[in-house]
């Protein structure tokens, strides 16, 4: 898998503060299957980080992760806060693609308060030759109330990244509900760790790929283009199309033939019974 929102750059932003905790979390990613890790520091009023620097900074990592064996690849990015991007000129929003690709930039979605700029702001970056990937919607106030709201973004062209531990339920009620009213409504485009450090904020995909999975009665290898070839794409800076949803539907449509009479048979416990 390739994880596309990561903070993981050792003293860098609100990641781990030292070389040995960035390759700890690095281990525990690799164990849960992920062999890409986009970094993606803050670029906000908090941490102005440059693209340059966050370029410097994976490929002294990625030197770390080669000579302590860890069989990760770490390419550059940046998680960009709206009110940063008026000031970035074309070249440093080149530099701070996803994976260097030059096309997709990682937006930062504000947690409080609905951002009425947001479209234009994706017109200009369409019109300066950027996609926009818009980072963890589920877990924004404006978005759990009405998780609607986004497909005026996305039919703007706007891809969502959905935060692994909000589908897990590991961020609370709000961000589960929301990624899972998200998924439902075929919105969950990608979905990234967001990771932060060892135990706060993991690493790790594969959970919430599972319980997304679960949600909408489909396999894990049905959401397979979140994880894997929707990311690939978007680290080669290639145009990304994410497939319609394959969704089991649990209401039968209105023209649907009746269904023929069940078989009697021993109760038996559901597979998905919750656990
Ligand atoms: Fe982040």
């Amino acid at each position: 898998m390739i994880d596309l929102h990561a903070h993981l750059l050792p003293e860098m932003d609100d990641g781990p503060e030292y070389l040995d905790a960035a390759l700890a979390m690095a281990r525990r990613a690799v164990e849960d299957g992920t062999r890409t890790v986009v970094c993606t520091p803050h670029r906000s009023a908090r941490h102005r980080i440059e693209p340059a620097r966050v370029h410097e900074a994976v490929a002294a990592l990625q030197r770390a992760l080669d000579e302590a064996g860890v069989r990760l690849r770490v390419l550059p990015g940046l998680e960009i806060a709206i009110s940063e991007l008026p000031g970035m000129d074309d070249e440093e929003l080149r530099l701070a693609t996803l994976g260097g690709g030059g096309r997709w930039l990682l937006v930062e979605m504000p947690f409080r308060g609905w951002p009425i700029e947001l479209p234009d702001v994706l017109r200009d970056l369409e019109m300066r030759g950027f996609g926009t990937v818009i980072a963890h919607p589920e877990r924004a106030a404006s978005v759990q109330t009405a998780p609607d709201r986004l497909r005026d973004l996305v039919g703007r062209g706007a891809l969502l990244q959905l935060t692994a531990g909000s589908l897990a339920g590991e961020l609370g009620p709000a961000p589960l509900r929301a990624g899972l009213a998200l998924a439902r409504a075929g919105l969950a485009h990608l979905i990234a760790s967001d990771m932060h450090g060892v135990s706060w904020r993991p690493p790790g995909l594969s959970d919430g790929v599972a319980a997304t999975a679960a949600a909408l009665g489909v396999r894990a290898a049905d959401l397979s283009w979140a994880v894997r070839e929707g990311p690939a794409l978007i680290v080669a800076g290639e145009r990304a199309e994410p497939p319609r949803p394959k969704i089991v539907s649990r209401t039968p449509r209105p023209d649907a033939p009746p269904a023929a009479p069940a078989p009697r048979r021993a109760p038996r416990r559901s597979p998905r019974a919750p656990r």
